[in-house]
Parts: structure tokens; sequence; C-alpha cells
């Protein structure tokens, strides 16, 4: 199988559908944002803190060029798109699955988040890059998969039957 890469907004279920999708495929789960925090020995609160956004986008980069090619469901950070390398690395090599998740329901999702630096205290702020990414979410997927008022168990069905 080829490797399939979930993409989508904070609070979209990338993590948690990753994890069931790849137990129901038999295969391998990384999620980039662990991965990175492995790697680099720090939160990602605090390399956004302490080295700035553009070293945490070099590190994402680079923990998504080391993984699996094959037999593998790669849960994604919201803003691995937004570097063209990581787009085309992904176009590339596998399946890219666009969790797609209405503003209401990230901004339920995320009321109390405090670990997410891009998930700012500003609405307007939020709704600006909720608008910029979801271009670029729907312009780079194979697949798009609506999951408001979904469980998770239904959107991991549904993307298996869309593959
Ligand atoms: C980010 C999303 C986060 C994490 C980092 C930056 C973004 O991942 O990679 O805080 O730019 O949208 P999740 O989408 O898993 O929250």
């Amino acid at each position: 199988m080829k490797t399939l890469y979930l993409i989508g907004f904070m609070g979209s279920g990338k993590s948690t559908i990753g994890e069931m999708l790849s137990s129901s495929l038999r295969v391998s789960h990384i999620d980039t944002d662990h991965m990175v925090e492995e790697v680099y020995g720090q939160t990602i609160a605090a390399i956004f803190q302490n080295n700035g956004e553009g070293t945490f986008r070099m590190y994402e980069s680079e923990v998504l060029k080391n993984t699996p090619l094959q037999n593998c469901v790669i849960s994604t950070g919201g803003g691995i798109v937004e570097k063209g390398e990581n787009v085309l690395f992904m176009k590339e090599n596998g399946v890219v699955v666009y969790l797609e998740t209405s503003f209401d329901e990230i901004a339920k999702r995320l009321e109390d988040d405090q670990t997410r630096p891009l998930w700012s205290n500003n609405v307007q702020e939020k709704k600006d890059l909720f608008i910029h990414r979801k271009k670029l979410y729907e312009k780079d997927a194979d697949i798009i998969v609506h999951t408001d008022n979904k469980t998770a168990i239904e959107i991991t069905e549904e993307v298996k039957a869309l593959l």
C-alpha cells in the first residue's frame, strides 16, 4: 500500500483518525508532530518559543522526508502544506487525504487548547489562518472527507471506501 498522508487544520482529527485508520489497515502510524518532539527533544510549543516557526518548519520537513513510502499512515501537522517541497513529496509518494472540518467545529474543539502556538487568542487571526489553509488543503488533496457531525469510526470507514 502507498503511504497515506492525512492533512487538515489543527483539531481536524488527523492524529485520532490516523491511529484508527492505520490499525484498521494493519499498517504503521506516524505522527509528524510527535516525531519532531522526539527527534529534537523539545515540545512544539518550546521549539516555537525558543527557535521560532522557521526552525519548526525545517524540522517538520526533515521528519517528513524520513517517513516510509509504503504501508504507513502519516498524520501531519496542520502547517505541513505551507512548504511546497512537502506537498510535492507527499503527492509524489502517496495519497493525500484532507480531513475537512468547519471553523466553528474547530473553534469548539480547541476552545481550551494551550498547546498550539498558532491558535492565537485573536479570533480574526484564527479565521484568516483557517481561510488561507483551507485553500491549500483543497488544492493539495487527492481525497477530501468532511468530518463535521461524524464519529471517528464513520470518518475512518469513509476514507477506506475512497482509497
Ligand atoms: C501547526 C499545527 C500543529 C503543529 C504546530 C503548527 C500549524 O499540528 O504542527 O503547532 O501550523 O497548523 P496539529 O495540526 O496536529 O495541531
